[in-house]
């Protein structure tokens, strides 16, 4: 059987910390409300020098390096973005250029903060159907852009940076004790497509548009969303919550967290979380978590990590895979 494999994981962040207390000045709020109802202490905000694009490249390169790669190594890049460089082309062949890669193809992907779950997919169903046989999947965001600066219901949430993972394809056993994905579930439903949207675009305000959202509805769908794919998995494989080795969900707000993992069985030992120095990176959010988490130790080979996401759309899936 052929799985792919994560051969390496990476992150960028750009220079510049915001903490909660900045906020303070800008807007009617108090780091105490901000932690308290969410878990976030700071984030960090793209300088105008410091792009999707190139928080992505730095990105990629760290994952290269960890996997001991180069760019010639990678046959597809696939980038999960909602704030990409320009309407079009696609950010992912900027990249690809910034890697001086002249072979394979690259394209981008949205499904907001489910974007990183949504490419970990596609690509590992491009590798299984033969397309290549490594895939760079990259998640950067800079949010930061897109943001109401003056809306403190939304703007104390959001922060910028990029994760990326190496897949590669492997044949073996395709056992749950075999490295790879071992199962991926997909969801959307676009009736609540106007609790968390952007509202402007290229073919209706001509505009780019900041970011809306009722964050009470989004947080009434996020608990039951993210367990329901979770179950897919678990169904599809046998596997159990007391089988993890990690949880890694998306980082939006630690109360959802907290939620999702009692809801699902998940020791809170077993949870990675990262949403209180990050804040919501979206799409870049999961694999800043894996690669913070593959950093310091916790994540190892052959540990059975579950990762989860849902976001704008809505959107929501979850991957089981074998590190
Ligand atoms: N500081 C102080 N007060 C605030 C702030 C703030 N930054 N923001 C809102 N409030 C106020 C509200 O105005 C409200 O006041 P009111 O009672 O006088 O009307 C009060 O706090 C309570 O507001 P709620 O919205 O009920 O607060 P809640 O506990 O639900 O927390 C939050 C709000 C953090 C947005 C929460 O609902 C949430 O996390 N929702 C999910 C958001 C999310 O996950 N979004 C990302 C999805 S991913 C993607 O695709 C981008």
């Amino acid at each position: 059987m052929i799985r792919s494999v994560v051969r390496g994981v990476g992150t960028a962040l750009p220079r510049r910390i915001m903490k909660n207390a900045e906020f303070e000045t800008l807007v009617d709020t108090t780091d105490e409300w901000i932690v308290q109802r969410t878990g976030i202490e700071q984030r960090y905000i793209a300088a105008d020098d410091e792009t999707t694009a190139s928080l992505g490249e730095a990105a990629a390169r760290a994952a290269l390096d960890h996997a001991g790669l180069t760019p010639d190594d990678i046959d597809i890049i696939v980038l999960a973005t909602s704030t990409p460089n320009n309407t079009f082309p696609a950010t992912a062949v900027e990249i690809q250029q910034r890697l001086g890669m002249h072979h394979g193809f690259a394209f981008d992907l949205q499904a907001v903060c489910s974007g990183f779950v949504f490419a970990v997919t596609t690509a590992d169903a491009h590798l299984r159907a033969g397309l290549g046989k490594r895939a760079l999947v990259i998640g950067s965001e800079t949010f930061s852009r897109i943001l109401d600066w003056t809306d403190r219901t939304t703007s104390v949430l959001f922060g910028d940076g990029a994760g990326a993972v190496i897949l590669e394809i492997e044949e073996n056993q395709g056992t749950p004790a075999d490295r790879g994905i071992i199962a991926c579930s997909l969801r959307s439903d676009g009736s609540h497509r106007d609790k968390l949207y952007v509202d402007g675009g290229p073919s209706t305000t001509g505009t780019v548009g900041v970011l809306r959202m009722e964050g009470r509805e989004v947080f009434k769908h996020a608990v039951g969303m993210i367990t329901d794919v979770v179950e897919d998995v678990f169904a599809q494989s046998g596997i159990t919550a007391d089988d993890l080795d990690w949880f890694v969900p998306h980082q939006a707000n630690k109360r959802i967290i907290d939620a999702s993992a009692r809801k699902l069985g998940i020791a809170e030992e077993k949870v990675v979380i990262t949403v209180n120095l990050h804040g919501n990176t979206s799409a870049a959010s999961v694999p800043l978590a894996l690669g913070t988490a593959v950093k310091d130790g916790r994540i190892k080979q052959g540990d059975l990590v579950l990762l989860e996401a849902m976001g704008g759309g809505f959107t929501w899936g979850a991957i089981l895979l074998r590190w």
